[in-house]
């Protein structure tokens, strides 16, 4: 018997596939990537990317014909728009909630009532995407041996206008810390490198259980005390904080911990408060800027990412000049800029969509184009310095050389190195910089 389990999604999908993979790897399947030879097919995809949609739609029909010659069957889970589970309901045997997942060999075993089964469940509603505890004590198969996600938190309050997570996971659920911290020491115990503590909000994690879970500050603080019992080398990211509930403490805990990495994610969307109250994220820039300050400050090596939408509805050529004023100004190591397109269920799709596509793009050259600039500004100034790199794989574009990244997530390459150092860290000495990436040799 063997499961194929497609992903389409953001990292938090990656991570909800670790824990599928293990609930079916307990029924007695044996995993493959070849659909071909699967007689069970899963997607975890993201309503929210509607390339992944799209994707679902094709590959669901080129299994509903394989099952004319072979049996099949076929389940879909992930963070799904209501709209689009009900279409689903139709042509995958099985659709169910991530929270649903310790029911899932229960499900399975009914399936051919399992659509009825669902769909009794898809009836309760939203809230019943809060009941993740059962699903966050399954135990993920990691797909890495060195570098793993740990949901901390599920859902979102926020309601960003553009954005239709809240719709698909619901309200802001914390896991219990002592579950993450327990799965953060395993991970550590186990030699694992890389550890990046996930959620859609992970900043406002523990205020939906004010007085009985301790906050987003103290979890780091407490993950930082495993790195300081322990010998083991290993880095912890988290992400996406949001700069609302983004605290000094935060940045202070990040600084009085060796293992906290020295990388923040901190999107700001927009340079223009305006649009930054249309996309009902609720902060002023100075608010964001004090933040920037804090980290220089507080973390002078530290690196900051950021996500930028260009042309949402409404935006003016002023406003999109506002956004590149301040990433002059903050100076940032990676921009994720996308440009804006309506989600269905987001508040902003009942908008207009009045900024043309070529516009979009324009803008986004425009940001992409000072993105660059500072990051190789930046990636100039390591030249001639060593740095600790986590080895992460081989380079695909370049024979014989691997790829890493420092501890602030900047990609290096590594050239003539053996592939039996993937997993490790090294020292390495940066000989050349470039637009977004860096090269260099073992020092
Ligand atoms: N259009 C474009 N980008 C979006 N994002 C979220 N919703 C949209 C949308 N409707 C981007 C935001 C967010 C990142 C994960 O995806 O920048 O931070
Ligand atoms: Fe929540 Fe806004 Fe992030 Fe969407 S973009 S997940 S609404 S904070």
């Amino acid at each position: 018997m063997k499961c194929c389990i497609v992903t389409l999604g953001c990292q938090m999908n990656q991570s909800d596939s670790e824990r599928v993979r293990s609930v079916i790897e307990g029924m007695g399947y044996e995993m493959t990537d070849n659909e071909e030879e699967a007689s069970l097919i899963g997607v975890v995809a993201c309503s929210v990317r509607q390339k992944a949609i799209d994707k679902v739609y094709s590959k669901i029909h080129k299994w509903n014909q394989w099952k004319n010659s072979r049996p099949l069957v076929t389940f879909v889970s992930g963070c799904i728009l209501p709209a689009d589970e009900v279409k689903f309901l139709k042509l995958f045997d099985l659709v169910f909630r991530m929270n649903e997942l310790p029911e899932l060999p229960e499900m399975l075993q009914q399936c051919g009532v399992a659509t009825e089964y669902a769909a009794r469940h898809l009836l309760d509603g939203i809230e019943r995407l809060d009941e993740r505890t059962d699903f966050w004590q399954v135990d993920p198969i990691y797909s890495s041996s060195f570098e793993a996600y740990v949901p901390i938190q599920n859902g979102c309050d926020k309601f960003c206008s553009y954005c239709a997570v809240p719709y698909t996971r619901g309200r802001e659920v914390s896991r219990a810390s002592e579950d993450i911290l327990a799965e953060v020491r395993r991970l550590v115990e186990a030699g694992v490198k890389s550890i990046t503590l996930l959620g859609q909000n992970v900043n406002s994690y523990g205020l939906d259980r004010k007085g009985e879970e301790i906050s987003f500050a103290e979890l780091l603080r407490k993950v930082g005390e495993i790195g300081n019992a322990c010998e083991q080398e290993f880095w912890v990211y988290f992400t996406s904080p949001h700069p609302r509930d983004m605290t000094r403490d935060v940045i202070e805990a990040i600084a009085d911990y060796k293992c906290l990495a020295k990388q923040i994610h901190l999107p700001v969307q927009s340079g223009d408060e305006k649009l930054l109250r249309r996309m009902n994220r609720n902060h002023s820039i100075d608010a964001y800027m004090k933040i920037v300050d804090d980290i220089r400050e507080l973390l002078p090596t530290a690196t900051i990412f950021t996500d930028i939408i260009v042309g949402f509805s409404g935006e003016t050529d002023e406003q999109l000049q506002s956004t590149a004023k301040l990433m002059e100004q903050v100076g940032f190591n990676m921009a994720y800029i996308a440009k804006y397109s309506p989600r269905v269920g987001a508040r902003s799709a009942r908008w207009e969509d009045d900024v043309s596509p070529q516009q979009k793009s324009e803008r986004l050259a425009i940001l992409a184009e000072i993105m660059k600039r500072s990051s190789l500004a930046h990636n100039m100034g390591m030249v001639g310095q060593t740095f600790r790199v986590l080895v992460d794989g081989a380079d695909k574009r370049f024979d014989g050389a691997l790829t890493g990244r420092t501890e602030g997530k900047l990609p290096v390459r590594i050239l003539d190195a053996p592939e039996g150092l993937i997993g490790t860290f090294q020292n390495i000495e940066i000989t050349s910089a470039a637009e977004l990436s860096l090269a260099g040799k073992i020092a």
